[in-house]
């Protein structure tokens, strides 16, 4: 399985913060923040990953991770010229996927849960990881049925059907790339990844694994606040890299 980090964008509701470098390699207590979506990686045995960043943010990725031997992993870098959307990594990752399944974090996302497990049982189809969360109006939204059966998902819905957000984790096999490369743009003009779930959950091959632990999307003074505190708490002493 090859991993991707997803970590372009311009972070502009961090600024000032992100105007001399990117949200994700901010100090998330002793680590810059991508060092936690890698770890999520590294743990699971997950060593060739392709680091996606924003071109005027890539020398500073270079120099922070280099050619990833330090990890024991060999990192590949590709630019996405511009953020538009998490599903375009699939597109950007082609060659880097090749015959493989893919498995993509987003690079502000933190884990408190250690999801190697979850992930090294992946076998085809689609992975996503659920946590509730109290405004799912900001979120992509995953519906369960009586016997928690996902039935739907929508992004940032106005009046969400439940509050099970679908977290910065996605796990699938080869088909994702044609998937990918099918889509039309969304209102928003984006590569939605909520479309790419919404194919495999028609084709009845979409599963969806619980998020136990805290999940933070860093992307906020708040959530990266909460991010720098549960890392000091909970995360430090685990870290493998
Ligand atoms: O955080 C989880 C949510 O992430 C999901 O519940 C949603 O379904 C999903 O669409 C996404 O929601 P956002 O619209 O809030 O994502 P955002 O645009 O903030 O992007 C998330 C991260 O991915 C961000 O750190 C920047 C990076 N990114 C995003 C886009 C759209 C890129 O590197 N390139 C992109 O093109």
């Amino acid at each position: 399985m090859r991993g991707i980090i997803l970590s372009g964008g311009s972070g502009t509701r961090l600024s000032p913060l992100t105007k001399i470098t990117s949200k994700q390699l901010l100090p998330v207590y002793n680590r810059p923040m991508i060092f936690y979506p890698l770890n999520t990686l590294v743990k699971a045995g997950i060593k060739e990953i392709l680091i996606i960043v924003a071109p005027e943010r890539a020398g500073d990725y270079l120099n922070l991770l280099g050619s990833g031997k330090q990890f024991g992993c060999k990192f590949t870098y590709e630019i996405q010229d511009k953020p538009k959307g998490i599903a375009e990594a699939f597109i950007i990752g082609e060659n880097f996927i090749d015959q493989e399944d893919a498995v993509m974090i987003l690079g502000d996302n933190i884990f408190e849960d250690d999801l190697s497990e979850q992930i090294k049982s992946f076998k085809r189809g689609g992975k996503i990881f659920a946590k509730q969360v109290p405004d799912p109006q900001r979120f992509g939204i995953v519906e369960f049925d009586d016997n928690m059966k996902a039935i739907s998902i929508e992004e940032k819905p106005k009046r969400p059907k439940s509050d099970y957000c679908v977290t910065g984790l996605y796990i699938y096999d080869n088909r994702v790339i044609e998937i990918a490369k099918n889509l039309k743009p969304s209102p928003r003009q984006e590569f939605e990844i909520t479309d790419v779930n919404k194919k495999f959950l028609e084709l009845g091959e979409l599963e969806v694994a619980m998020v136990n632990g805290k999940w933070i999307d860093a992307g906020t003074f708040d959530s990266l606040l909460e991010a720098q505190n549960l890392a000091k708490e909970k995360l430090a002493d685990k870290l493998i890299i």
